[in-house]
């Protein structure tokens, strides 16, 4: 497989998380780089599987929520900023940012795929009329560089909305230290308030439902995609998905069923039999782990819109409270 400019740039970092694995060091995943240049497609293919309840459930959540984000930051004659931390194909930031009463907006999208940016970007095109839109590539786990990107382009003394959607906060292995860190940065932008919409799937017991939806060629394509840049042959081994129930989260592990050496560049690493590679991880906490992360990480829960097996959380920065609809 012949290497993209962005699968090159990248690929030490999945080479040092896979050597970090085998060494038992599983706390890093692949998951971002499944969604680099044709990752996107899997992705997009994905959205329109029909055993993929997710995508679908949250945008009915989205359409519940709206009335109760306008009164809140919609309703505001301030200036509000839209931070999209990985937009996918756009739309649901479309339907918040069209929900939204509030005259000015700028919206800023956040992804660590060209790809997928311009996907989102065409979305916006058609079904956004809103002039001010910007989409920068960067990996946003990447904080320093997060930081640099949002430092000059927010205006302080303005409100904040920042969107975190379809899992990508689940997708962070510790969910815990990411909304620290998020916390820490939004802070320092001093913008007047600052809250964080994420969408989140809730745990359940029932873990055949929940393995269907992840257990296709396409999620199955989409998550292998990173050691694919690798060349690995995914004949040397099986994508096995489970849900670990006592760490509450789906893991989906690449197991090798044979030794096999890859070479890349000066680099040779040795996969024996039996090697395991965590490829991607879904949290799905309970309603109350996600609270008690939420506060333990320094976000005031505001709202939550609760479906079935899935919620929208509405947060605020905890120094900032405002009065709660929960
Ligand atoms: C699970 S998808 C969710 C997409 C969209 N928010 C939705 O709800 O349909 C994750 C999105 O975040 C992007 N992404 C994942 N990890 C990222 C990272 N570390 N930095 C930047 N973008 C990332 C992916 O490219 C993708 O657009």
């Amino acid at each position: 497989m012949k290497l993209t400019a962005a699968q090159k740039k990248y690929q030490t970092q999945i080479i040092s998380i896979i050597q970090q694995q085998l060494a038992s060091n599983y706390s890093h995943t692949l998951t971002k780089f499944s969604y680099l240049d044709k990752g996107t497609n899997y992705f997009l293919q994905l959205m329109d599987y029909p055993e993929y309840h997710t995508y679908h459930n949250e945008i009915h959540l989205i359409e519940k929520i709206i009335p109760s984000l306008n009164k809140t930051v919609g309703s505001s004659k301030k200036q509000l900023e839209i931070i999209d931390l990985g937009p996918g194909n756009g739309k649901k930031s479309a339907m918040v940012l069209s929900g939204l009463s509030t005259n000015s907006i700028n919206y800023k999208a956040f992804d660590i795929s060209k790809t997928m940016l311009n996907n989102a970007q065409k979305t916006h095109q058609t079904l956004l009329n809103i002039a001010a839109k910007k989409y920068y590539l960067c990996d946003f786990t990447n904080l320093k560089k997060l930081n640099k990107t949002l430092h000059p382009l927010t205006a302080n003394n303005t409100n904040m909305l920042i969107m975190l959607l379809g899992n990508t906060l689940a997708n962070e292995p510790d969910m815990y230290v990411f909304l620290t860190n998020l916390k820490s940065l939004f802070t320092s932008l001093q913008s007047k308030e600052t809250f964080l919409l994420i969408g989140i799937e809730l745990y359940s017991e029932n873990s055949i439902s929940i393995i269907n939806q992840y257990d296709n060629n396409i999620n199955r394509d989409l998550t292998f995609f990173p050691l694919k840049m690798l060349n690995i042959n995914k004949d040397s081994g099986k994508i096995v998905i489970t849900l670990n129930k006592s760490r509450q989260r789906i893991e989906e592990k690449f197991i090798f069923t044979s030794n096999q050496q890859l070479n890349i560049g000066e680099k040779t690493i040795n996969f024996q039999n039996g090697d395991e590679l965590l490829l991607s991880v879904t949290n799905k906490p309970t309603l109350n782990t996600i609270k008690k992360i939420s506060k333990k990480s320094g976000w005031h829960v505001h709202t939550i819109e609760q479906g079935k097996k899935q919620a929208l959380i509405y947060l605020t920065l905890a120094n900032e409270i405002l009065p709660s609809t929960h």
